[in-house]
């Protein structure tokens, strides 16, 4: 499988201080990494990194080959960044649909130069029927859960290459948790658009993933097939730090 992303010796954090220590990862193309830790351990500082939002501070950052870290924040969009923050970036005061269309990007060439389907407001509408019903709705009239499919639309429409998700179902209500993971497989896994997930609760991200990546104190702790943490428990929770009811 080509690789598509691969990350070297990054080190980064906000001004002088360095919260990510030595991180090494490679993801394949069409392949969804959950990354697992628990509050504080950089997580979101390794997605912004990705997504040129933080201080760099050493190491590389590679893109289907292209180097990411010399790039700033707004070029990475466009060299195939799609980036949901924690904090679901959406224009509150435009429509559903201008949101969509504000930032919207033609499709680009898949593997081999094939052109993979891009995604458009009108597939967005239809991954998300509730959004097709709030088009003309403003940003702020939407629940959370219409917020957070909004924000993951925004990236779709960028036709990334790779999707960073970080923590898409934070607070929302038990229903859209149900509809937004079934989106975000029918997205990686049948789509094949490759993705990072950035979640609290791992088992049900870890069924949808390939791999599997948790973070302690800003460095990996641990690195395998998202199988091998999802049929052993007692390992996942040892890495995340539960205490295990005996
Ligand atoms: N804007 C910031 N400025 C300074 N330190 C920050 C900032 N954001 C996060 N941190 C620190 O970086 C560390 C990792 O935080 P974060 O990446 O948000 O963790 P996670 O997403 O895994 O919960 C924490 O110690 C946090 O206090
Ligand atoms: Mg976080």
């Amino acid at each position: 499988m080509a690789e598509l992303l691969k990350v070297e010796n990054l080190r980064a954090g906000y001004g002088e201080a360095v919260v990510l220590n030595d991180i090494s990862l490679s993801l394949g193309e069409g392949e969804t990494l959950a990354l697992l830790g628990r509050n504080g351990t950089g997580k979101t500082t390794l997605m912004d990194t990705l997504a040129g939002a933080t201080r760099q501070h050493g190491g590389q950052i590679f893109l289907g080959g292209q180097p990411l870290h010399t790039l700033p924040s707004h070029e990475r969009a466009a060299a195939g960044i799609g980036w949901v923050p924690q904090e679901r970036n959406i224009f509150k005061s435009l429509t559903v649909h201008e949101n969509l269309t504000a930032v919207q990007r033609p499709g680009r060439k898949g593997p081999g130069g094939r052109e993979s389907r891009p995604w458009t407001p009108e597939r967005v509408y239809e991954m998300f029927p509730r959004l097709a019903e709030r088009k003309t709705n403003l940003g702020t009239q939407l629940s959370g859960g219409e917020q957070q499919m909004l924000a993951v639309g925004r990236a779709l429409v960028l036709n990334p290459r790779l999707l960073l998700l970080d923590e898409p179902l934070e607070g929302l209500a038990p229903i859209i948790v149900e509809e937004l993971l079934r989106a975000i497989a029918r997205i990686t896994r049948e789509e094949g658009l490759s993705a990072i997930i950035v979640e609290q609760h791992p088992q049900a991200i870890l069924r949808i993933s390939h791999r599997a990546v948790v973070l302690d104190h800003g460095n990996v702790v641990h690195a395998s097939a998202a199988d091998t943490l999802q049929q052993d428990p007692e390992l996942l929770d040892r890495l995340l730090g539960v205490a295990r009811k005996l």
